[in-house]
């Protein structure tokens, strides 16, 4: 995807969404990453005295990153009174629907978006499909992961326990190991959701079938769309 179409879209959210004196939510990965340096950047032009908003990360990837920028971060004792999210998307079905946690931080990601005032999504339109195709990331307590595992492959689905590129498993922020699970296909996401959540041992699911409040879609021909619920 061009940077200067994700950047401009960027932007726009900013300029649309972020006012002095909030409690912001932010997601993890590149995306949200990349939405701290506009932010930072446009705030003097916007008129925003940074020291005035206070953000919750759901990772240490991007609680870095806002203490890079010099970012005031708040606990997770703000997380009831969160105004508004931004978050990214590994994948989002015409339903709005969305596959999460290609980074790991799918449980805290969940509890903000469920948490805020506002969410909104930001992604290029690669990841905006009709159906949904890629492996539910599910976070699971590691002394489950045998059982669970069973539990996945009795309704037909592919678990596959993730690991890093020296093969070890990751672990999250919580403690927990993440199984990647493929799925010949999604039919009903609602349901599976909540299906897959009733399996002990499982702590969080990377199915969102709540839709987010607004999906930004940066467009390949240089454009973007705004998409609400
Ligand atoms: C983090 O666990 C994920 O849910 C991210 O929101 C998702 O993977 C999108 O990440 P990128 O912005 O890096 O594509």
């Amino acid at each position: 995807m061009n940077t200067i179409t994700m950047t401009r879209m960027l932007e726009s959210a900013v300029y649309e969404h972020v006012r002095n004196g909030m409690i912001i939510g932010l997601g993890s990965g590149r995306t949200v990453a990349a939405l701290l340096d506009v932010l930072a950047r446009m705030s003097r032009s916007m008129s925003i005295d940074m020291a005035s908003i206070r953000f919750i990360p759901t990772s240490l990837q991007i609680k870095m990153k806002a203490e890079e920028l010099k970012m005031s971060i708040g606990d997770e004792s703000l997380i009831p009174s969160v105004d508004l999210v931004f978050d990214g998307a590994d994948q989002i079905d015409a339903n709005l629907v969305m596959i999460k946690g290609g980074g790991g931080a799918l449980l805290r990601e969940k509890v903000l978006m469920y948490a805020a005032k506002k969410v909104v999504i930001l992604a290029d339109e690669s990841k905006y499909v009709d159906k949904l195709t890629l492996p539910i990331p599910i976070e699971v307590v590691p002394y489950a992961r045998v059982y669970v595992s069973s539990m996945l492959r009795s309704i037909s689905a592919e678990p596959s326990v993730r690991v890093n590129d020296r093969g070890y498993p990751v672990m999250t922020e919580n403690g927990n190991i993440i199984i990647d699970t493929a799925f010949s296909s999604i039919e009903d996401p609602y349901s599976l959701e909540h299906r897959l959540k009733c399996i002990p041992g499982v702590v969080e699911v990377g199915l969102f079938s709540k839709v987010a409040d607004l999906y930004y879609k940066a467009r390949e021909d240089g454009g973007f769309d705004v998409i609400g619920r």
